[in-house]
């Protein structure tokens, strides 16, 4: 088998008396996309937050491998300069800003000034914002915010991409839109999804891991998981 890009060993992260990640064993391979679903408190955004450092491991709570590279005890900003770039679930762009200012700031955490330039129009041109590049975020529709968020991960130059919700809000053609940009993503980086709706899973096509009350629930195909009776009863009551 070859080099897991992440692997979890028994990752488990605790919120006082809350275990949000249960003894999660998690493994994605190069150049993979993953999708990750769950009802509404199942731990999605706090294993990614895990993975990125966000939330410190507390001792004998497992371990995160990152291309072989225990990254336990990693700040964030490290983990980001090692290649990992993740669109939170809350939006993390400035609104005071343009979209290009936006990227530009992203691409100097991880390049110097003299490359920030080329980077940023790489990531304009790839993920198609030509025509909202000089507007300023905050005056910007919901989907096109979404895409700009996206951005921002990409002008990092990742190799892994972690992405919380990336269609929530957005619909019709632009969900369309979105499932390409991530297929083109996947060409370079590893990537995991995290999303509620079902539809754009579909899209996907990827493999799905279920994460139900922290732990994995069901692993596998597409197809296989959501036709999964366990899969559908923990939506039960969430989303259908
Ligand atoms: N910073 C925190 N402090 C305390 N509890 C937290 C914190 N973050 C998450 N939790 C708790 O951990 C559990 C998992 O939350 P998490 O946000 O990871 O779920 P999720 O699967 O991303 O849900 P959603 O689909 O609603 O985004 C929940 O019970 C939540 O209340
Ligand atoms: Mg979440």
């Amino acid at each position: 088998m070859s080099e897991a890009v992440v692997e979890t060993i028994e990752l488990t992260k605790r919120f006082g008396g809350v275990t949000a990640v249960d003894r999660v064993n998690f493994r994605l391979g190069e150049r993979e996309l993953r999708c990750l679903i769950g009802p509404n408190g199942a731990g999605k955004s706090t294993f990614f937050k895990c993975l990125t450092g966000q939330y410190p491991l507390d001792h004998g709570s497992g371990r995160i491998l990152i291309r072989g590279n225990d990254v336990g005890g990693l700040r964030p900003h490290h983990i980001v300069r090692m290649g990992v770039g993740i669109k939170t679930q809350v939006p993390s762009v400035m609104n005071g800003l343009t979209v290009m200012e936006n990227l530009w700031l992203a691409a100097r955490r991880t390049h110097g000034w003299d490359r920030c330039g080329s980077e940023v129009q790489r990531v304009v041109d790839e993920v198609g914002l030509g025509d909202i590049a000089r507007r300023t975020v905050g005056e910007l529709a919901h989907g096109q915010r979404q895409m700009v968020e996206i951005g921002i991960v990409l002008a990092q130059e990742p190799w892994l991409v972690l992405l919380d919700e990336p269609a929530a809000g957005i619909t019709g053609a632009e969900v369309e839109r979105l499932v390409n940009l991530i297929g083109q993503i996947n060409k370079t980086a590893s990537v995991i999804v995290v999303d509620h709706d079902m539809e754009f899973v579909r899209m996907l096509g990827a493999d799905i891991t279920v994460f139900y009350q922290g732990a994995v629930l069901t692993e596998g195909h597409v197809d296989d998981v959501l036709a999964d009776a366990r899969v559908r009863e923990v939506y039960i009551g969430n989303r259908a």
